[in-house]
C-alpha cells in the first residue's frame, strides 16, 4: 500500500476506500451469440455516457479512472472482443460484464435487456450515475453470478429481496451514495440484511456501507467472510465478539454507527492473523480498552477507531504491530503516556488528538522513518520536542499544538523536512528558536503554519515559505514594522493571515494579495486603515490606534462577512455602503469616534447579525431600516448621542436577543403594542441612562417571551450533515473555514436604570423569572416593592436604589437564593428586613438612605416576633448555585459604582472553526463576554 494512497485515506478516510478490485482475465475471444450481442446492443442503447455527470461517483475509486468502455463497442466486431465483455471459452456465452467507471448515465429498469445476460457471472457497474433507479428484483435472476457490484452509482430505493436468492455469491457491492439526504439513499430491510449474511454461504466480500439498514448485526456469519463493510448503515445494538473470531476477516468496516456499541474481544482473537484494516469509528465503546490482546492481531495495517470512547491507557502490544500503517485514536479519553516506537517503523499515519496523553514525546519516534502525518493536538503531552524530529523526512503533516510542551525548539528541526505541509505548535509553551550560526527556515512546502504563542520575534523564518496558505503567528512579539519583502512573497498563495496580538505599528502597503481573512487585533497599529482587495470576507484590525475616516474604498470589500474595527480612533461619519453590503453579518466598530447622523439605510434581505456601535458620537435618530435586518441578534448603540423615542419598531425583529441603547438621549415613554408578538428571543435590555419617562412599559414585559423561560440548554444547531464525520468535507473546501455564530450564552438581563420612570413597580415583573440582573434604581418609580418579585428564583442582582419606593420589604425576597447584590437604599422603605441565608450576607450599604427600616444589618431591634422566612429552617446552601456569570469580586465593583457610572456592556464574539477536525471538537468558542467598564 504506497503512500500515495495513504494520503487519499487521510484526505478523505470516508469515501476513497474501495477495494473491489475484480480480476477480468483476457482470453481468447469467442464468437458472441446473437441473443446476447443484441442484449447488450439494447442495454447499450438505454445509457447515454455523460462524463460530468458520472465522473463524481467514479471518485470513490482511488486507482480508477473513468472512461467510456461503451465506446468502443462497434457492431462489427464480435460482442466477446469488446471493452469489459468476456465470454466463456468453450460456450461463448457472456460471463463477465465491467462497465464499472465507464461515465454512464441512464436507468435500468425491470425490462432491460440487460437480464437476459443469464449467463453472467460477473457483473460490475460501480461508478456510474443510474439515476436513482431502483436496483431490480430481476438482478436475482442471474443466478450464476459470483461478484456483484452496484456500488456508487446512484441507485436508490429498497434494495430487493431477491438478492440474497444469488446463493453462489462471493462479492457483494452494494455500497450506497454519500447523501446528503435520507431519500437518495439505498434501503436495505433488517429481514433482509439478514438473509444476505446468513443464506449467501459464499459470501467473502460484502460491502453496504451507506445503506440505511437500522438493525442489529445477526449473530451467524459466512465464516468465509474476508471482507465486512457495513459503515454508515445505522446499525444499532451490540457487535457479536463472533465477528472478532470469524477466521478469514481481513476487513472489519463498522464506522459511524454511532447506535452501535462494542467491546473488545479480551482474549485471544483473530488467531489466523488476517486482519488487516479494522475500522471501527463512532461505535462506542463506552468504558472499554483497548485490549492488550491488539497483539495477537499481528496483521493489522489500519486501526481507525475514533471517536470510540475509549478509556484507559493505549496497551503497549500496539507499538509491537510491525506492519501497522495507519493510526487514528482521536476523540476518546486514552490516558498514559507514548511508548518507544522502536516496532512501529511501519507507521505513515498517527492520529492520537483528542486524548489525555501525558507525558514526553520519545525519542525513539525518530524510529517512524515512513511516517507522513503525526497529529497529537489536544493531549496533556509535556516536556521538550526531541530534536530527533528532524529525521523524519516524509512528514507532511505535524501538529503538536494545545499540549504543555516547553523549551526551547530550534527552526533548524523542521527546515529539513521537505515535504511538510502542515505544521502547528500553537498553544503550549514552546519558545522558537534560530540560534544556529546559518540562519534556518521553515521549509518551502509549507502551506499551513501555526505558531500561536510560540514567542516569535522576526518573520525571517519564513522566507523560505512562499507558498503559505495559513499563517497563525498570532499571540507573539513580533514588533515594528512588517519587512518589506513578507507580504509580496505571498501574493499567489495567502489565504488567511493572523498577526493578532503582537506588536506591530505598521504593515504597510498591503499588496495585491487575495486574501479572505486578516487578523490584525490587538496590535499597535497606527496610521489609517490600509486598502484591501475584495475577496476579503472577514477582517479583523479591532484594538490598535487606528486613526482618520473609515476610507470610501472599503465600499469596495463587497465579500465582507466580519468587519470588526472596534476600538480604534477612527473618525468621521458612518459609511452608508456599509449597510448595503449583502454579506455582511458582523459589523462592529464599537468605541471609536465616529460621529455626525446616522444617515443610512439598512438593505432589505440584509444578512447582518450583530451591530455595535457603541461608544462613539453618532447622533440624530435611530434608522428605520434597522428593521430590514431580519437576521438581527444583537444590536449596541449605547453611549452615542442619539435623540429619538423607543424604537418598538425593532420589535418584529424575530431573532434580537441583545439590545442596549444605553446612554443616549432617547426620551418619551416607552411604548409598545401588546397585540403583536414582540421581541420574542430578547434575553438582554438596557434602555439605562437615558430620559425616558411615564410608567414602566408593562406592555413591553408581556411580550419578552425569552425572559420568561429559564432556558439553560440552549444548544448549537447541529447540522444533519454530521451524521458522517465533516472532516472528509474538508477537503473539498480546503482546508480551514471561518464562521461566524451567532450568540451562544444566554445571561439574561434588563437595565432600565437612570432614567425618569414613574409610577409603580408593575407586579408583572416577577414573570420574568430568567432575569438574573434587574437595575430599576435611580428613578423615580413609588408604591411598594411587588412581592412578585421573589419569583424571580435565579436573580444574581436586584437594585431598586434611589428610587420612592415605601412599605416593607416583602418577605418573598428572603426566598431568592441566587441574590449575590441587594441595593434597596435611598427609598422610603420601613419595616423590618425579612430574614433569609442571602439576606444575611448583605450590609449597610443595601439599605442605607431608608429611614423606616429596623433588623439586620442596620440595628438589632426586630424582635422575636419574626417569622423564619424560609420553609426549611435548616437550609443548607447550594454549593454548586456559586456565581455563574461575574466573580464576586465584581460584583463589589458593581455595588460601588451607581448611575451612569458603570456599565455592563457587551461584546460578541467571533469563533474560528477549524473543520479539518469533526466540528464538536474543534469548535474554540469565546463565548458571549460581559465587560465591567468604568466611564471616566
Ligand atoms: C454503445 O454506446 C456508445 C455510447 O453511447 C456508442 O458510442 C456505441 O456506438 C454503442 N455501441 C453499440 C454497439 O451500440
Ligand atoms: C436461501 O437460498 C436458497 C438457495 O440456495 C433458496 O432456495 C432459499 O429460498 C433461500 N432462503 C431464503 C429464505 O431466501
Ligand atoms: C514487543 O516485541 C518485542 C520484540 O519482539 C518483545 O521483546 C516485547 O516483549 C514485545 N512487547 C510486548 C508488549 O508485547
Ligand atoms: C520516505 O522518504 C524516502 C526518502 O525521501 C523515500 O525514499 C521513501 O519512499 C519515502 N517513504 C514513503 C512511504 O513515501
Ligand atoms: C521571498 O523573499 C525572499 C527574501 O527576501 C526572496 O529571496 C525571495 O525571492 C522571495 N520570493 C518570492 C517568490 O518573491
Ligand atoms: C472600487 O472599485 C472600482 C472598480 O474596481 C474602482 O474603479 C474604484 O476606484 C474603487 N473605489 C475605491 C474607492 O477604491
Amino acid at each position: 500500500m504506497g503512500y500515495g494512497r495513504l494520503l487519499l485515506l487521510l484526505l478523505a478516510s470516508f469515501f476513497l476506500r474501495h477495494e473491489f478490485a475484480f480480476s477480468f482475465s483476457s482470453l481468447a475471444p469467442q464468437s458472441c451469440p446473437e441473443d446476447q450481442s443484441l442484449a447488450l446492443i439494447e442495454f447499450n442503447k438505454t445509457l447515454v455516457v455523460n462524463a460530468s455527470l458520472a465522473t463524481l461517483n467514479c471518485q470513490f475509486y482511488e486507482a480508477q479512472k473513468a472512461y467510456p468502455r461503451t465506446s468502443s463497442w462497434v457492431m462489427s466486431k464480435d460482442c466477446c472482443s469488446w471493452d469489459g465483455v468476456i465470454c466463456d471459452e468453450m460456450t461463448g456465452h457472456v460471463i463477465e460484464l465491467n462497465l464499472s467507471c465507464s461515465q454512464l448515465v441512464g436507468n435500468i429498469d425491470t425490462n432491460s435487456s440487460l437480464f437476459q445476460l443469464t449467463y453472467l457471472q460477473r457483473l460490475d457497474l460501480s461508478g456510474n450515475d443510474f439515476s436513482n433507479s431502483q436496483i431490480s428484483p430481476n438482478f436475482g435472476r442471474f443466478t450464476s453470478l459470483t461478484h456483484l457490484d452496484l456500488s456508487h452509482s446512484s441507485f436508490s430505493g429498497q434494495i430487493p429481496s431477491e438478492i440474497s436468492h444469488l446463493s453462489k455469491l462471493q462479492s457483494l457491492g452494494l455500497s450506497g451514495d454519500f447523501a446528503l439526504f435520507f431519500d437518495d439513499e439505498l434501503g436495505l430491510p433488517p429481514h433482509d440484511f439478514k438473509l444476505i449474511l446468513q443464506n449467501l454461504t459464499q459470501l467473502r466480500e460484502l460491502d453496504l456501507r451507506y445503506v440505511n439498514i437500522f438493525s442489529s448485526i445477526p449473530l451467524n456469519f459466512s465464516s468465509h467472510l474476508t471482507t465486512l463493510k457495513l459503515g454508515g448503515t445505522g446499525l444499532n445494538g451490540i457487535i457479536p465478539e463472533s465477528i472478532f473470531h470469524l477466521p478469514n476477516l481481513q476487513v472489519l468496516n463498522l464506522e459511524g454507527n454511532n447506535a452501535l456499541s462494542g467491546n473488545f474481544s479480551k482474549t485471544k482473537w483473530n488467531s489466523s492473523r488476517s486482519l488487516v484494516d479494522l475500522s471501527l469509528s463512532a461505535v462506542n465503546f463506552s468504558g472499554d480498552f483497548l485490549p492488550y490482546s491488539l497483539v495477537y492481531v499481528t496483521s493489522l495495517q489500519f486501526l481507525v477507531l475514533y471517536s470510540c470512547n475509549l478509556l484507559g491507557p493505549i496497551p503497549k502490544s500496539l507499538w509491537n504491530l510491525t506492519h501497522l500503517e495507519y493510526l487514528d485514536l482521536r476523540n476518546n479519553h486514552l490516558e498514559g503516556q507514548l511508548e518507544d516506537f522502536r516496532y512501529s517503523s511501519a507507521l505513515l499515519h498517527i492520529d492520537i488528538s483528542n486524548n489525555q496523553l501525558k507525558g514526553y514525546l520519545p525519542k525513539s519516534i525518530q524510529n517512524l522513518v515512513n511516517v507522513a502525518h503525526i497529529d497529537l493536538v489536544h493531549n496533556q503531552l509535556q516536556g521538550p520536542l526531541p530534536k530527533s524530529l528532524q529525521n523524519l523526512v516524509n512528514l507532511t503533516w505535524l501538529d503538536l499544538s494545545s499540549n504543555n510542551f516547553n523549551g526551547s525548539v530550534d527552526v533548524s528541526v523542521f527546515s529539513n523536512l521537505k515535504n511538510l505541509n502542515y505544521l502547528s505548535l500553537s498553544y503550549n509553551s514552546i519558545s522558537l528558536t534560530n540560534e544556529n550560526e546559518v540562519r534556518s527556515t521553515l521549509p518551502q512546502s509549507l502551506e499551513y503554519l501555526f505558531l500561536s504563542a510560540c514567542e516569535v520575534r522576526e518573520l525571517d523564518i519564513l522566507r523560505s515559505a512562499t507558498i503559505l496558505y495559513y499563517l497563525d503567528l498570532s499571540n507573539n512579539k513580533i514588533q515594528g514594522r512588517i519587512p518589506d519583502w513578507v507580504l509580496p512573497n505571498w501574493t499567489h498563495s495567502m489565504s488567511n493571515l493572523n498577526l493578532s496580538y503582537n506588536m506591530l505599528t505598521s504593515i504597510g502597503p498591503i499588496p495585491r494579495i487575495p486574501l479572505n481573512t486578516i487578523d490584525l487585533r490587538s496590535n499597535n497599529l497606527q496610521g489609517s486603515l490600509p486598502n484591501l482587495l475584495p475577496t476579503l470576507q472577514y477582517l479583523f484590525i479591532s484594538n490598535n490606534n487606528l486613526k482618520g475616516e473609515i476610507p470610501l474604498s472599503f465600499c469596495n470589500l463587497t465579500s465582507l462577512k466580519v468587519l470588526d474595527l472596534a476600538r480604534n480612533n477612527l473618525k468621521g461619519a458612518f459609511p452608508q455602503c456599509l449597510s448595503t453590503m449583502t454579506y455582511l453579518e458582523v459589523l462592529d466598530v464599537q468605541h471609536n469616534s465616529l460621529s455626525g447622523d446616522l444617515l443610512t439605510t439598512f438593505i432589505f434581505g440584509s444578512g447582518l447579525k450583530s451591530f455595535n456601535l457603541h461608544g462613539n458620537m453618532v447622533e440624530g435618530k435611530i434608522p428605520r431600516s434597522l428593521a430590514n435586518c431580519m437576521q438581527l441578534e444583537a444590536l449596541d448603540l449605547g453611549n452615542n448621542y442619539q435623540n429619538d423615542t423607543f424604537p418598538m419598531w425593532l420589535g418584529t425583529l424575530s431573532n434580537l436577543q441583545v439590545l442596549s441603547l444605553r446612554s443616549n438621549k432617547l426620551h418619551g415613554a416607552v411604548r409598545t403594542s401588546t397585540s403583536l408578538k414582540l421581541f420574542p428571543q430578547l434575553w438582554m435590555l438596557d434602555l439605562s441612562c437615558n430620559a425616558f419617562t411615564a410608567e414602566l412599559p408593562t406592555s413591553l414585559f408581556r411580550n419578552l417571551k425569552a425572559m420568561r423561560r429559564i432556558d439553560q440548554t440552549m444548544k448549537v444547531p447541529v447540522d444533519r450533515t454530521q451524521r458522517y464525520y465533516q472532516d472528509s468535507v474538508t477537503v473539498v473546501t480546503k482546508g480551514l473555514e471561518l464562521k461566524v455564530v451567532g450568540i451562544l450564552s444566554l445571561y439574561t438581563t434588563m437595565d432600565l436604570s437612570s432614567n425618569k420612570f414613574e409610577g409603580h413597580i408593575p407586579s408583572m415583573m416577577g414573570d420574568l423569572i430568567a432575569l438574573r440582573v434587574l437595575n430599576l434604581s435611580h428613578n423615580g418609580l413609588q408604591g411598594p416593592i411587588p412581592p412578585s418579585l421573589g419569583k424571580l428564583s435565579v436573580v444574581e442582582s436586584l437594585d431598586l436604589s434611589s428610587n420612592k419606593l415605601s412599605g416593607e420589604i416583602p418577605k418573598q425576597l428572603a426566598s431568592l437564593t441566587s441574590l449575590a447584590v441587594l441595593n434597596l437604599s435611598r427609598n422610603h422603605l420601613e419595616g423590618c428586613i425579612p430574614k433569609g441565608p442571602q439576606f444575611a450576607t448583605f450590609e449597610n450599604n443595601s439599605y442605607e438612605g431608608n429611614d423606616g427600616l429596623r433588623g439586620f444589618p442596620v440595628s438589632g431591634g426586630c424582635g422575636s416576633h419574626q417569622i423564619p422566612e424560609t420553609n426549611n429552617t435548616t437550609f443548607v446552601p447550594d454549593e454548586e448555585s456559586d456565581l455563574t456569570f461575574l466573580s464576586e469580586l465584581s460584583w463589589k465593583v458593581v455595588l460601588m459604582g451607581y448611575g451612569c457610572g458603570l456599565i455592563i456592556g457587551f461584546s460578541i464574539s467571533y469563533f474560528m472553526l477549524s473543520s479539518r477536525k469533526p466540528n464538536w471538537l474543534s469548535r474554540v468558542a469565546e463565548d458571549l463576554e460581559y465587560r465591567i467598564i468604568m466611564r471616566s
